[in-house]
């Protein structure tokens, strides 16, 4: 008999250090990665490319049934987007897509959509386990997850990350507006109707903020093995 593959969910605000330790966690346990931010990321790509309004939830339920997103193993290590075959890394990392993003998936229609694509791509066959990185998953996507994570970090260590994150990628920004552009963010995810961003009654907070990202990740993989031991 085939057991459903083992579920971490890691949610949390932007800056958190989500996507960095569920990378490692995935890496370190031989689990799947899905990076679910990166799924909303490239919605709001493919609306822009078509001209489609964030908020026009007929377009966009006409836009999302036609979209291939897949990741694939990236060659230097990590994983890359594909929106219809094309790699689109990059183009969903820039600010205005962050905004986007975050505009479509405060969508029902856009959130209905992703459901399904996030649950196939966690437990697709031949992984032993998946690391699932995003706002809902441990209240929406599986809320049945073995293990539940919330990391947070106060909102200047999290901008700081941002800011610094952007700077390796030679993308310009101030830490003043990536700042701004966060509490929007924040703002806009924790107050939507649907799915708001909030940690799941039985989730592990874990706060970030003074902690070195290898710790972060050492404290992650004890859990997850305790109760892998424990399955
Ligand atoms: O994690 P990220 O910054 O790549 O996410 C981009 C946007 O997508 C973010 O503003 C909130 C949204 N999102 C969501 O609503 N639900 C998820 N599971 C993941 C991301």
């Amino acid at each position: 008999i085939s057991r459903r593959p083992f579920i971490v969910a890691i949610d949390g605000p932007a800056g958190a250090g989500k996507s960095t330790a569920a990378r490692r966690l995935a890496g370190r346990l031989g689990f799947a990665m899905v990076d679910t931010g990166a799924i909303y990321r490239a919605v709001a790509l493919a609306a822009t490319r078509a001209g489609v309004a964030f908020d026009d939830d007929a377009r966009l339920g006409d836009l999302l049934p036609g979209l291939a997103i897949r990741f694939e193993p990236a060659p230097g290590g990590g994983q890359c987007v594909l929106l219809d075959g094309e790699d689109v890394s990059a183009e969903i990392r820039t600010a205005p897509i962050s905004l986007g993003a975050s505009a479509v998936s405060a969508r029902p229609v856009v959130r209905a959509a992703l459901l399904g694509l996030q649950q196939r791509l966690a437990t697709a066959a031949g992984h032993r386990g998946a690391v699932l990185e995003g706002r809902d998953i441990g209240t929406v996507v599986f809320p049945d997850a073995d293990v539940k994570f919330f990391l947070t970090a106060t909102p200047e260590v999290r901008a700081r990350r941002r800011h610094d994150e952007l700077v390796a990628k030679g993308q310009p920004s101030t830490l003043a507006q990536v700042l701004a552009d966060q509490q929007k963010r924040d703002r806009d995810d924790s107050e939507r109707a649907v799915a708001p961003l909030r940690p799941a009654d039985d989730a592990l907070l874990v706060d970030t903020s003074g902690l070195p990202l290898d710790g972060v990740v050492e404290a992650l993989a004890d859990e997850v093995r305790a109760r892998l031991a424990a399955r």
